[in-house]
Order: structure tokens, then C-alpha cells, then sequence
């Protein structure tokens, strides 16, 4: 595969959203009242050809530099644009000037349509795989989001490295991209049309994993999941027994993370302080903070929330001084164990 057959596709094999023969670039309809305000404001053209898989809104954007990777018409960055604020800036890239055409095209009529004095978006051409070739320095966004792009992506370690390198220390990655239940044969990535249309492409998940954990990311959450079907039955031949999610992942960019979930006997206590989230958070599918509620983490969880741009709405409880074991969640954590707690290890700084 090559970039020119992914430029071909996205710049002249679809002209609309309703082109796609599979439902794999469609996002479902669970989408908050706050977004469908938004994205009412936001330019025909431009959703007339959207192409993401998922929602990449996630929490307390207000003054952040957000960085979209594949931004197309460039739906996700107007809609950031607004959630951002004035003070907050939102760029996309992407290499497909057709795509960049219609994004650049409605830059002025989405500040009006907010509110702004001028745009707070810019739209640059370029690959995602060399972040550096357009002068983006290391630890300079607070927020890359992504839209059903990544299983376009020629070497997506590049793009892992390259997302993690220009994020700020605590900063986040949040995207929603395509996943496979197995390794994709080689034979199918050579067909334009699986390819194009998100599914040859697409990462088996555990190998998605490692190589977010491989490049820095060391704590990778899945937010959200669907099963993705494909009703063109001459696609669905060809792709034979594989299954494709379209998936929600955070990766931050964080320091001293445990390999394993690590119980320091930590809790927290979420303050309710997130605009459209005053009585419950959700981190990811697992982790949820209802307001005002002591919640035992994990030292990994404790670090995500302490070191990002979260730390704000919550209270912490504990420290990183003594080593219980594993983290279990749900485990009492009333009843006295059998055998003391393990000392700080040597050398261990936090006391
Ligand atoms: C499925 S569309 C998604 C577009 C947009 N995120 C949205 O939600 O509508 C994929 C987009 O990614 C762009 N793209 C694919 N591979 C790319 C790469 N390696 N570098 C930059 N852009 C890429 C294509 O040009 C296309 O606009």
C-alpha cells in the first residue's frame, strides 16, 4: 500500500460520507447534547464528508492546544475549535487536498459561528507518520485526537512515537480508530477498497497494545467498543472470518508507571467539577468517579489523574510510600492483612 492510493481514495473515489460500502467510517448515534449543539453549528460541506468511527471529544478542553492527526474536512477540529474556546487553539493534518480544501474553505464561517474574533484552527498538509517535517517540536500539544486515520497509516510506530514525542509531559492522545481481532493477512492491505475503507489496515488490538507501550504510552484505556459490520457481501468474502471493532483509546504521556496494576493503598475522590460530568467521570470503561465518592486506585490510575490536566477536579488520598501487592479492584480494604504491608523499596524517594 501506499500514500497515493490512500490520497486517491479520500480525494477522488469518495465524494460523501454515503459512498462508504461498509459502516466502519459511521459513528454511532450516542453522541451527548452538548456535541449535537456543536455540531449543528458546523458547516454542511463539512459533514457531508466525514469519514471518522468514533467520538474524540473527551473532557476539559477549555484553553488547550489540540492537534488533530487525519483531520479531513475537518468536522472533529470545527468542533474542538469550539469546545477549546477562543483561547485554545486546534490544528489539523492531513496529507489529501481535497479533504484540506473543504476544511480550509469554512474557517472563517465556524469563528463567526462561535463566536471569535478570528479562526483558533489551522489546517496544515502532511503525513502522519513524520510529525516533524512540519515543525512540531517536542512536548508542545496538550491534546492529539484522531479520527478512523491510524489504519490508514503506512507505519503506524511512527505515528505512535511521533504523537508521544510532541505531547507535553501529562498530556493525552485520544482517538477512535479500527481494530482487528487477528493479524490482517499482507495479501488483503494490497486491496485499495479494504484498505480505503478502514478495515485492511487496521491493527489486531493486542499488537496495538504493545506498541503503544512500546513507544512510551505505558497505561493504554480503552474508552469505548462496537462491533463494526460489513454488509457489502463481496467485501465481507474477502475478509473471511475476521472481526473489526471501532475502539475509543486514551494513551497520556506519564512518568514512573507500574507495568502491572499496583495497589499503594490510594483512593480518590472526584469533586464534580467537569463541565457536562457533575455527577459522574468516566476515565474509561472500567474506571468511573462518581461525585463526591472515596475510590481505592490503582498506582497507575492515581498517576493518570495526578499528573494530567484531571488533577484539578480530584482530591488524593495516599502516596506512593508503601507497596500492598496487586491491585485488586473491589478487594476489602477494611479488614487487617496477615502479614505487614512491604517496606518502601530501597532507595524510594516518596517519604
Ligand atoms: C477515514 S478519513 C477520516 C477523516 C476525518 N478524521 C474524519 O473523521 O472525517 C481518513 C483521512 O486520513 C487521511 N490520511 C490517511 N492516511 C494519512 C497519513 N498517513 N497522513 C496524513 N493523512 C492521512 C486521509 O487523507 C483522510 O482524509
Amino acid at each position: 500500500m501506499q500514500h497515493e492510493t490512500v490520497q486517491e481514495y479520500y480525494g477522488e473515489t469518495l465524494q460523501g460520507s454515503s459512498d462508504l460500502q461498509t459502516n466502519a467510517c459511521c459513528t454511532p448515534d450516542a453522541i451527548p447534547d452538548y456535541l449535537k449543539k456543536i455540531l449543528g453549528k458546523i458547516h454542511d460541506e463539512v459533514l457531508s464528508r466525514y469519514y471518522g468511527c468514533g467520538l474524540v471529544a473527551p473532557e476539559a478542553l477549555e484553553g488547550l492546544k489540540v492537534l488533530d492527526l487525519g483531520s479531513g474536512s475537518g468536522r472533529d477540529v470545527y468542533a474542538l475549535s469550539a469546545l477549546v474556546g477562543e483561547d485554545g487553539f486546534v490544528t489539523g493534518v492531513d496529507m489529501t487536498d481535497a479533504q484540506l480544501d473543504v476544511a480550509r474553505a469554512h474557517m472563517d464561517y465556524h469563528a463567526e459561528a462561535f463566536g471569535y474574533a478570528k479562526p483558533n484552527t489551522a489546517f496544515v498538509k502532511g503525513t502522519i507518520e513524520d510529525l516533524g517535517a512540519l515543525g512540531f517540536e517536542d512536548n508542545s500539544f496538550d491534546l492529539i485526537v484522531s479520527n478512523c486515520v491510524i489504519n490508514l497509516a503506512l507505519d503506524k510506530e511512527a505515528v505512535l512515537s511521533e504523537a508521544y514525542r510532541i505531547l507535553k509531559p501529562g498530556g493525552e492522545m485520544y482517538f477512535s480508530d479500527v481494530y482487528a481481532d487477528r493479524r490482517v493477512p499482507g495479501s488483503l492491505r494490497e486491496d485499495p477498497v479494504l484498505y480505503g475503507e478502514c478495515l485492511s489496515g487496521a491493527l489486531y488490538r493486542n499488537d496495538f497494545i504493545a506498541l503503544s507501550k512500546k513507544v512510551g504510552f505505558g497505561d493504554p484505556r480503552m474508552v469505548d467498543t462496537r462491533v463494526l459490520t460489513v454488509e457489502n457481501p463481496q467485501i465481507e468474502a474477502k475478509l473471511g472470518n475476521i472481526g473489526f471493532t471501532s475502539e475509543t483509546w486514551r494513551l497520556f504521556k506519564l512518568n514512573n508507571l507500574d507495568a502491572n496494576p499496583e495497589d499503594y493503598g490510594q483512593a480518590v475522590i472526584y469533586n464534580g467539577g467537569l463541565e457536562h460530568m457533575a455527577q459522574v467521570f468516566v476515565l474509561d470503561e472500567d474506571k468511573q468517579f462518581e461525585a463526591g465518592k472515596c475510590v481505592p486506585v490503582c498506582g497507575n490510575t492515581a498517576r493518570t489523574l495526578g499528573q494530567s490536566r484531571f488533577a484539578q477536579y480530584f482530591d488524593f488520598i495516599g502516596t506512593f510510600c508503601r507497596h500492598y501487592g496487586a491491585f485488586e479492584p473491589g478487594a476489602k480494604t477494611d479488614a487487617p492483612r496477615t502479614q505487614a504491608a512491604t517496606e518502601p523499596a530501597a532507595g524510594g524517594s516518596c517519604c
